[in-house]
Order: C-alpha cells, then structure tokens, then sequence
C-alpha cells in the first residue's frame, strides 16, 4: 500500500494530484488553521509530511506522530522545525531553497524602492484625496542609484538582490555574514565586507537576508537602529524576530531612521499596532516569494523531496540528512 502523507496547507491542485500518484494524501485544502495539537492529530499514522513555514514540528508534535519519517518544507527557512527534536525522532526534513532565490531577491530590492521612494504612503495620500497641489519637498525621499546598500546575510539571496544594486543602480553594495564570500563571489557581486557596525553606520539602504536561529533573534534592536543614519531605510526579508519590532517601531516614530520595508514580523499573521499606525513603514504579508511560477516550484521541489525519500533514493534538498546518518 502506498505511504500516508498529510498535506498541511492548501497547495496546488496539480501537485495534490501528482502526490495522489505515489501517495494515499490527506489534504488541508480547506486552508483550515490548524493549531498544533490538531496539527498532531492530523499527523498521527502519517509517514510523511508536506508543511509551510506556519506549520510547527516540535517534540510535542512528533511525540504524537511515531510513524512519522520525512517532513518537506515549502519554504527555504525552516525556523518552523525543531531541527535536533527531529533528528532526535529519526524524521528527515527538507527544504525548498534555490527555486525562490531570484524572485525573493527581486522583491528585496522592491521595498527598498518603496520604502526609500515613499510609494505606498504616497499612494495612500492620492487615494484618500489629499493631494491638491505641487509642493517642492513632497514625498522627498532618499535615492536608490549610486547610494551604499548593506546587506546583512550574504546567501544566494543575499547575493541576488547585491547584484541587483551593483550592476543595475550603481550602488556601492557592501555586506555582513557569518563568513566572507570569496573573492570571487566577491566581484561577481561587486560586494566588499564590512563589520556589522561599519555596515549599519554606513549604508543607505540596509537589508535583512539572515536565516533565523536563536543567535539571529533581535540581531536588529534599539542599539542597533542608533547606529544607523537617520536618513536610512531598512528592510526585512528574512524573519520576524530578526527585527525587535517594538524598537523599530519607536526608531520610525521618532524618525531616528527615515523608512523600513517589512514582510516578516514577529508573531505574524499578526503585525505589532505601533507598525500599523505609522505611515513611513511598508507592510507585505510574507510575499517575497509570490509569484505563480516560483510558488508552484517551491511546491513541486518539496513533493520531489517526499517522492525521492519513500523511493528510497536521495532527495533533492535534506536539512539533517548528516545528523540523521550519525546518530
Ligand atoms: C519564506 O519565507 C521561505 O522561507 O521560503
Ligand atoms: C538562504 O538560504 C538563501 O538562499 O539566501
């Protein structure tokens, strides 16, 4: 009989049926919310699991789900798994890395555009009907071309959106990470590396790329946005939590920086007020990575990942395939 996989989250109905071809599916095409517990409950009997960034696999979880073996992320972060708790409990997880790189690389430099230039806010001024006349310092905001971004977190997505500001805007793209590039990527990305302080005083524009971990919480919080220019913009792609949300909050009220862009949040779906109330802050929904095509690769390349696991062959993209061999 084929393996049993729960589908967590409503996915595309092609995939659901490909799945369906190897598989005996349970599907959560209702898009219900599921809490944890019923999230457990779903999993009981299941050999193999296909989840979201949303969905939590913890030891209360796989306590819960013995037959468990395999859980495939449809997302390249994987803060939702508890990676040890799973090695722990002999259950592979995989991810869906390189399928989203230039798409969520394009979206990076998208708020960067829009929160320098100012786009939503202005938009929402014309559209509640306020705009009756020119006036010479009218949604002034700071450039994009020939102005210094600093990326924090130089991963392949890191290194799209360097290359996205070097070679198309002229900017002078300079950089953090846990260990340098080589001096070959380097070039390629026209990027030179910089002291996370020597980046935050100095750049224009910065940028958050870094995976979350425990090391990375807050990595950006009231110290930190003290360093940075007061007309500098900050943008977040890559976790809530990265970003003490309340700090930032209170750097842009008080204009201690002039603009953020922001997809992740702390605590999402939910978005802290004091974000809300002001207006020299752009809010997406966790997009950065929403387009039809990369959405259906993230999705196809997380269903590889279950395929190749229950046909005995090496998947795509295993997370603790190396812990899982050692223990
Ligand atoms: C989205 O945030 C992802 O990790 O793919
Ligand atoms: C992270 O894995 C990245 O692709 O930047």
């Amino acid at each position: 009989s084929k393996p049993k996989i729960l589908v967590a989250r409503a996915v595309f109905p092609e995939v659901i049926t490909r799945l369906g071809q190897y598989f005996d599916v349970e599907s959560n095409q209702a898009d219900e919310t599921w809490s944890k517990a019923q999230l457990a409950e779903k999993l009981k009997g299941k050999q193999g699991a296909f989840t979201t960034g949303s969905d939590r696999i913890d030891a209360d979880v796989l306590a819960a789900c013995p037959d468990l073996k395999i859980c495939a992320n449809m997302a390249v972060g994987y803060n939702n798994f508890d990676i040890d708790a799973m090695t722990e409990a002999g259950v592979l997880a995989t991810n869906a890395p390189d399928v989203l790189t230039e798409t969520t690389a394009d979206f990076g430099f998208a708020l960067v555009m829009a929160a320098a230039r100012r786009l939503t806010e202005s938009e929402h001024y014309l559209r509640a009907g306020k705009w009756n006349k020119w006036r010479y310092d009218m949604f002034a905001g700071s450039d994009i071309h020939g102005s210094t971004m600093g990326i924090m977190g130089m991963g392949r997505i890191g290194q799209g959106i360097a290359k996205r500001g070097a070679h198309g805007f002229g900017m002078k793209v300079i950089y953090h990470n846990r260990s340098r590039l080589d001096a070959a990527l380097e070039a390629e990305c026209k990027a030179s590396y910089v002291s996370k302080e020597e980046l935050l005083k100095t750049a224009d524009h910065v940028v958050l790329v870094v995976p979350y971990s425990p090391a990375s919480h807050h990595t950006i919080g009231a110290a930190e946005l003290a360093m940075m220019k007061p007309t500098a913009t900050l943008v977040n792609i890559a976790r809530g939590g990265i970003v003490d949300d309340v700090a930032l909050a209170a750097a842009l009220r008080d204009k201690r920086i002039a603009a953020a862009g922001l997809d992740v949040f702390e605590g999402e779906p939910k978005v802290h007020p004091d974000l809300l109330a002001l207006s020299n802050v752009v809010l997406t929904p966790h997009i950065a990575s929403a387009t039809m095509p990369t959405r259906l690769a993230m999705a196809s390349l997380a269903a590889d990942n279950l395929i190749a696991f229950f046909e005995g062959k090496v998947p795509p993209s295993p997370i603790n395939a190396a812990q899982l061999a050692g223990k």
